[in-house]
């Protein structure tokens, strides 16, 4: 039997998810689950990179963002779910690799300008920092993973770790396979007021929501102004409601937009209609979720386990890396 292809993602520890997260990440990582070897993990160094000062906040978003994960049908049982700082490899590594890896790599990826430009609050001139790509090489290359899901925004990173990967391989011996960047390609969901979903807007439904607060939220949805009437017929093209429709009920799309457009339903309805697929879509999400809370020792447990096997990965790469370097 051939073995399976390895695939790798991680996502940085901020908390609790909400259903962009799901949508944009999560939903593709829990169907891949069987096609591939995967590993998934907290990206809990990463986090610190941006948050070094409010570390102690780290340990709590973890809990919650690995809450998200299990209910949501990451399985332990069938992919390797740990925190990138139970393996010490990962630093290791990374460290090993800063010593051929040029500044100007470093200094002209993308999202580094970007952060720059974009964050405001953090001093982010640190080392720290500008290393965030090489250590994400790290993390991708000790598992030597094949695949690597990831948003557009991430796929810069991806594309330096091959760079990395063939430099190693051209210094010393060839280790590392070249992973590709799997785009995830999922309907775009905005946030209630129809700006993208973010926790910092305040306008997500939390991937655990609870029912009364998604038909609160769904209630709190722009729809399109130019209907004021129930009587005027709508533009779905413009309305949020239908953007959510068009993610969760696709089948019934056509019907939906066409009562939108000739008055047959109401916006108070159509809301109603959406509520009802929302809260059964996330309810099973949302019991386990539940079932989980009170049982705090299983999510230590789950990453336990996850960290056995990640560590002796990590460790045998390890030793073909000094070997190769001649250490
Ligand atoms: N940088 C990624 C993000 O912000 C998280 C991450 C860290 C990651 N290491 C990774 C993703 C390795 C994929 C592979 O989302
Ligand atoms: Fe939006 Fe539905 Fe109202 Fe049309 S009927 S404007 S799709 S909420």
């Amino acid at each position: 039997m051939a073995s399976k292809k390895v695939m790798l993602s991680g996502m940085r520890p901020s908390g609790f998810l909400h259903l962009g997260n799901y949508l944009g990440a999560l939903q593709n990582w829990v169907k891949l689950q069987d096609e591939y070897r995967c590993y998934f993990f907290i990206a809990d160094w990463h986090a610190l990179t941006t948050e070094y000062e409010y570390s102690a906040q780290i340990g709590e978003n973890i809990s919650e963002m690995v809450l998200d994960w299990l209910s949501a049908g990451l399985d332990p049982d069938r992919a390797v779910i740990f925190r990138q700082s139970d393996i010490k490899e990962h630093a290791e590594l990374y460290l090993l690799f800063s010593m051929f890896t040029p500044i100007s790599w470093l200094e002209r990826c993308p999202t580094f300008k970007e952060a720059l430009r974009q964050i405001k609050g953090r001093e982010l001139h640190t080392h720290g920092f500008l290393g965030y790509p090489l250590l994400q090489a790290a993390d991708i290359l000790i598992y030597k993973a094949d695949a690597v899901p990831v948003g557009e925004d991430q796929a810069p990173h991806v594309e330096f770790t091959r760079e990395v990967a063939r430099r190693f391989n051209y210094l010393y011996r060839p280790i590392f396979p070249e992973p590709a960047t799997r785009l995830n390609h999922y309907p775009l969901i905005p946030g209630i007021d129809g700006r993208k979903m973010s926790k910092s807007y305040d306008n997500y439904i939390r991937l655990a929501e609870e029912p009364e607060e998604i038909s609160r939220k769904v209630r709190m949805m722009l729809t399109d102004p130019g209907r004021a009437r129930r009587s005027d017929p709508g533009n779905p093209k413009v309305c949020t409601v239908h953007t959510f429709h068009r993610a969760f009920n696709d089948d019934d799309i056509s019907r939906i937009e066409e009562e939108c457009r000739n008055a047959q339903v109401g916006c108070v309805e159509c809301k109603e209609r959406l509520a009802d697929s929302l809260i059964s879509f996330l309810e099973p999400i949302y019991e386990k979720r539940r079932e989980l809370k009170g049982w705090p020792a299983y999510l230590e447990e789950v990453l336990e386990h996850g960290a056995q096997s990640a560590r002796r990965v990590a460790r045998a790469t390890l030793e073909e890396v000094r070997e190769a370097m001649g250490l």
